[in-house]
């Protein structure tokens, strides 16, 4: 791994969104509250070095959500991060908590629209560079959904929108209503269901959010595909993960989360390693034959 000054997620390339440039390489505020993904991190000075160490490393794309905590990711970042200067942070609603890994979708166009404000509030700011639907609830007609979307662009309340676990046809009856900035699907080496929106997104400038790049820590694990390629190229198991998804796509802009401040450094140290067009074949092949 290169020297840790010498780390930066700009060499990961940039993607626009909207009028704002970002490095394609990002960071997943989810792990950074307690187990569950409900109430505090266990280790809090740990959460808040590690966001700290975001901006010193070039990291100036931070996904988070409403749902995360609830609020404590988005009330951590204003701690550490406030008044994000040169970052974009992206946040989003949808997805209701009633406990540790307890996710329910409530699309109602009220309830979104007052969580959008309640992260304004959250986050210190008056608009919101990028509000994504985290899901589409199938209990509320789509086009409300969208609706509210629309009105949070139209009040000035959020600057672009996105879209999270959709397919292509949702991404289109979404843009029949608004622009769709990007979408953010669960994507990584070998977990490929969503193919074919990165290929939409790829055609149509979207931006491609992988959630879940590292597979949870399982791509970071010696004993897999990733071992052989790890060791020629000098570098960890998740590195060559990130390194791929980002070789994969010029609209990928993966988001691996951590708590720990040494785990972000080694992913975005990723950045720094272009695999060549023969190790990116080889490792697609071995990823679609391990039929994960
Ligand atoms: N749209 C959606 O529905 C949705 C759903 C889930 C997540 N997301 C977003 O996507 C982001 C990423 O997803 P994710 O957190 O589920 O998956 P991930 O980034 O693939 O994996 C994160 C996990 O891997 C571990 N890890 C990270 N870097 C590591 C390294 N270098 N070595 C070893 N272990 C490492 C972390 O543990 P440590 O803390 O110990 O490093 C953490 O438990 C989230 O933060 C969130 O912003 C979106």
């Amino acid at each position: 791994m290169p020297e840790s000054s010498t780390i930066s997620a700009a060499a990961s390339g940039q993607f626009s969104i909207g009028n704002v440039t970002v490095n394609r390489l990002g960071f997943g505020a989810m792990r950074i509250t307690g187990a569950g993904i409900w109430g505090p991190p266990a280790d809090k000075a740990a959460a808040l070095a590690t966001l700290r160490r975001l901006p010193e490393i070039g990291v100036n794309f931070i996904d988070t959500a409403d749902s995360y905590g609830p609020d404590v990711s988005e009330e951590l970042i204003r701690e550490a991060l406030h008044p994000y200067k040169g970052l974009l942070i992206a946040t989003k609603a949808g997805l209701t908590r009633a406990g540790p890994d307890i996710w329910t979708p409530n699309g109602r166009p009220d309830y979104l629209i007052e969580r959008a404000k309640g992260s304004l509030k959250k986050l210190g700011i008056d608009r919101i560079d990028l509000w994504q639907l985290h899901r589409i609830d199938p209990r509320v007609p789509a086009g409300e959904q969208f609706g509210a979307v629309k009105m949070l662009l139209d009040q000035g309340l959020i600057a672009h929108a996105g879209l999270s676990e959709v397919s292509v046809d949702d991404i289109k009856a979404a843009r029949k209503v608004f622009p769709v900035a990007t979408v953010q699907n669960r994507y990584n080496l070998v977990d490929r269901g969503s193919e074919d929106v990165l290929d939409y997104c790829e055609r149509e400038g979207i931006g491609f959010i992988p959630w879940y790049p590292l597979a949870a820590g399982e791509l970071a694990r010696p004993g897999s595909i990733l071992d052989r390629l790890a060791t020629k190229y000098g570098a960890t198991p998740s590195q060559i993960a990130l390194a791929w998804v980002l070789k994969r796509s010029r609209v990928m802009l993966p988001i691996p989360g951590t708590s720990k401040v040494k785990h972000l450094e080694e992913n975005v140290a990723a950045a720094n390693i272009t695999l060549d067009g023969e190790d990116f074949a080889a490792l697609d092949k071995a990823a679609r034959e391990s039929g994960s």
